[in-house]
């Protein structure tokens, strides 16, 4: 029997058409999908065909030329990232990286501004008078949220091009797509659905009655979460309003109605009663928080947990010594080239330490890891491909959790 030619097995992103059309979703152009195409093949070419290239470089001419100038190793990340970017293999990776972001923030943009009315009526259809939505007209963006167009996209996540506008949210919702090469599945939400099943084996008899989900944006992962627990009150807080808007309106239209959308600073959370939550979530949310707010983040979870309720962050993982120096300085991309200013100093912290130091005992820390799941039919590649590594950008992520005393 003739032998599958493997070369010939397609394993890219999927086409953007996959992608679940909820009923706030902006309509996307056929000549906007294919944008969106270009750009999810381009960052899978990124991480796939020239991330070797950069390791390559890194062991034939980067670090020999370093040890041969300085008669040392490498001492630490800094050190590595300073060198690499001399280096003509890293100055093309990133300066591709770097176009595909500003590309993808632009494609989105585009396509979401042309339509802005209509999707702010659809919004407002759909969340006027829901007092599932909580707006603080007089809600002042903490700095960390407001200073600065947090990986590339213009206006972060809470700026209104006029009363109502949620162009913002839409353009993370259409194009989170393409950052991540498609890997999140239809709704980009195999994170959330990733966490809920891992509570529902890891902790069989946890049965929460409210959950609070940490800088929920539009709600792409805590839906799920609302969805596997449906008897529980879960609410999302986050400080962008548009985000609010639309993650209301978008979890409506997908017929999950057990969550509300609150704005709010996460570091002062004095609105919600000591111990009125069983389970508290944070998912790709401490790496944009800063460092000054992060302590008091950790101590109000713990005030607001119920005894035996559970604290659990989903983050890309630690720097950790197990980790080489050029994965570490690989992974701070983001940090000196993506507008994502919190991402070094958030990754370099001891984690363990900083939830005992707001009060949760070292025995009751959990730990754990998460990969997206996502419709193996649609996203065959995703599903299986435990190889893939893109610093900073694979759909699997590191836990930290504690369950407080009961
Ligand atoms: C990367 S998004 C993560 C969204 C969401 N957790 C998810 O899984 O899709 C980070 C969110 O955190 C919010 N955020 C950052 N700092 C915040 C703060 N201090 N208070 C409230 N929200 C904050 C931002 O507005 C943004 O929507």
């Amino acid at each position: 029997m003739a032998q599958k030619d493997k070369s010939a097995v397609y394993d890219g992103p999927p086409d953007y058409r996959v992608v679940g059309r909820h009923g706030v979703y902006p309509e996307v152009s056929h000549d906007e999908a294919a944008r969106f195409n270009f750009l999810a093949q381009m960052n899978r070419y990124l991480s796939k065909q020239l991330m070797p290239g950069v390791a390559e470089a890194f062991e034939a001419r980067v670090r020999p030329a370093f040890e041969a100038a300085e008669g040392r190793e490498f001492a630490n990340r800094h050190e590595v990232r300073k060198a690499l970017a001399k280096d003509p293999a890293w100055q093309w990776w990133s300066a591709l990286r770097r176009a595909t972001m500003e590309s993808r923030q632009q494609a989105g943009r585009w396509t979401t501004i042309r339509q802005a009315e209509e999707l702010a009526d659809k919004v407002r259809e759909l969340t006027e008078g829901d007092d599932r939505l909580e707006l603080d007209p007089c809600f002042e963006q903490p700095r960390s949220t407001a200073a600065i167009d947090h990986h590339c996209m213009p206006g972060s996540y809470y700026t209104e091009l006029f009363p109502g506008d949620v162009s913002g949210a839409a353009n993370y919702d259409i194009g989170i797509f393409a950052t991540t090469g498609g890997m999140l599945g239809r709704f980009n939400d195999g994170g959330g659905v990733a966490v809920a099943q891992w509570v529902k084996q890891n902790l069989p008899d946890f049965a929460p009655k409210r959950i609070l989900d940490l800088g929920c944006g539009l709600g792409h992962n805590v839906l799920p979460i609302a969805a596997a627990f449906p008897d529980a009150e879960v609410i999302g807080i986050d400080a962008g309003a548009p985000m609010l808007r639309y993650g209301l309106a978008r979890a409506k239209s997908m017929g999950i109605e057990n969550v509300r959308f609150i704005q709010g600073d996460v570091s002062r959370l004095d609105r919600f009663e000591d111990e009125s939550f069983d389970w508290i979530q944070s998912t790709m949310f401490l790496h944009e928080t800063s460092y000054k707010l992060m302590p008091m983040i950790f101590r109000e979870t713990r005030r607001l947990l119920r005894p035996g309720g559970i604290v659990l962050h989903v983050e890309q993982p630690q720097y950790t010594e197990d980790m080489s120096l050029f994965e570490q300085a690989m992974r701070d991309w983001d940090a000196f080239y993506n507008n994502e200013p919190f991402w070094t100093k958030m990754h370099e912290i001891d984690l363990d330490q900083w939830m005992e130091d707001a009060g949760f005992g070292h025995n009751t820390l959990i730990h754990g890891g998460v990969a997206a799941v996502v419709d193996p039919e649609v996203f065959p590649e995703a599903a299986k491909d435990e190889g893939q590594e893109d610093y900073g950008r694979k759909a699997a992520w590191h836990v930290i959790g504690a369950r407080k005393a009961a």
